[in-house]
């Protein structure tokens, strides 16, 4: 293989390299930020959903208790479960793309059924009760989200009035959800998991799209140099060497050697040009003193 091929290939190869790593490199920084991000709107939507509903339960639901007759149960103005579905409905409407469900084993409310991932999860809170809040990454219809929840307990008695016996529950209750789900459920036990899920399929395709732009601005920044170290290496190495190995080898058949050669550098190539010429003095002296003798 020729020097300049060579010289070429061994660069091409140490870019392919390089271009690759800068590409992995980037793209599992860019997707690291995706997911933090992610995160950052995840816990975003999630604290705001809760703090709606702890501002319901802490200063409006004691005046609406006040204001409404004993014994009726207008689940709107009374629970703070329903405010929170109810606020995140008009949500959903504006952003679609994000989820939040308070997933439980057996709810009132039939869209909050758990499905198998959220009842494993439910299950893991009721396992582990130190733990407070889980976040991780799972697929659901075929779309990779990135969720965040927090365990519900049975915390006080309070809850069974309307969550344990049906007959102890508020007539207006049992007649909006029925008596058959949201019932018995027993002190202490975790039934449900506020949870919210946040899209990353874009995330993750824009991070892919970073990289490849960062992959593309490196090959072609590759092209560009290698073209110019082309012509470089034609001009001032190549071409040089070429015009050197013809000269010398005219030399050494004793033709041509009233041509000086020219230096015009004073690099290697300089020097190399100063020695063969100087070989063609050499040679010339050598001829002509034959030639007299
Ligand atoms: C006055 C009645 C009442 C009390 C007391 C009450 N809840 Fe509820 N709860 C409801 C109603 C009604 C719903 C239905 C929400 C909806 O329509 O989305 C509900 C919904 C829920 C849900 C969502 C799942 C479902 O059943 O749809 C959870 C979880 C829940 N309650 C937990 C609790 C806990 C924990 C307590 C005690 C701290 C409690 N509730 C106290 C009436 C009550």
């Amino acid at each position: 293989m020729k020097l300049r091929s060579h010289f070429l290939l061994l660069i091409s190869v140490l870019a392919v390299v390089v271009i690759a790593v800068m590409g992995i490199a980037s793209y599992q920084l860019n997707k690291k930020n995706a997911l933090a991000e992610a995160r950052d709107k995840g816990q975003l939507i999630f604290n705001y959903m809760l703090s709606g509903r702890d501002y319901f339960r802490d200063e409006q639901r004691s005046l609406v208790l006040e204001l409404v007759e004993k014994e009726r149960f207008y689940p709107e103005l009374m629970s703070g479960f329903v405010v929170t579905r109810g606020t995140w409905e008009k949500f959903d409407e504006k952003m679609p793309q994000y989820k939040f469900k308070q997933a439980t084993i057996d709810p009132l409310w039939p869209a909050n059924k758990a499905d198998a991932d959220e009842l494993q999860l439910i299950d893991f809170f009721q396992q582990n009760s130190e733990v407070e809040e889980h976040e991780g990454f799972v697929e659901k219809n075929g779309m990779d989200y990135y969720y965040f929840a927090k365990p519900q307990k049975v915390s006080t008695e309070k809850c069974l009035r309307c969550h344990g016996d049906p007959l102890d529950a508020p007539k207006d209750q049992a007649m909006i959800y029925g008596s058959e789900n949201g019932y018995n459920w027993k002190l202490g036990e975790t039934v449900s998991a506020y949870i919210v899920y946040i899209p990353i399929k874009d995330a993750l395709l824009a991070a892919t799209k970073s990289s490849l732009i960062i992959v593309a601005i490196g090959a072609a920044c590759f092209f560009l140099a290698l073209f110019v170290i082309w012509l470089f290496m034609d001009r001032r190495v190549v071409s040089p060497i070429m015009m050197l190995s013809q000269r010398a080898e005219e030399i050494s058949l004793g033709e041509n050697l009233a041509t000086a050669l020219k230096v015009e550098n004073k690099n290697e190539i300089g020097i190399l040009t100063e020695s063969i010429d100087r070989l063609r003095i050499s040679m010339l002296t050598l001829l002509e003193r034959c030639r007299r003798e």
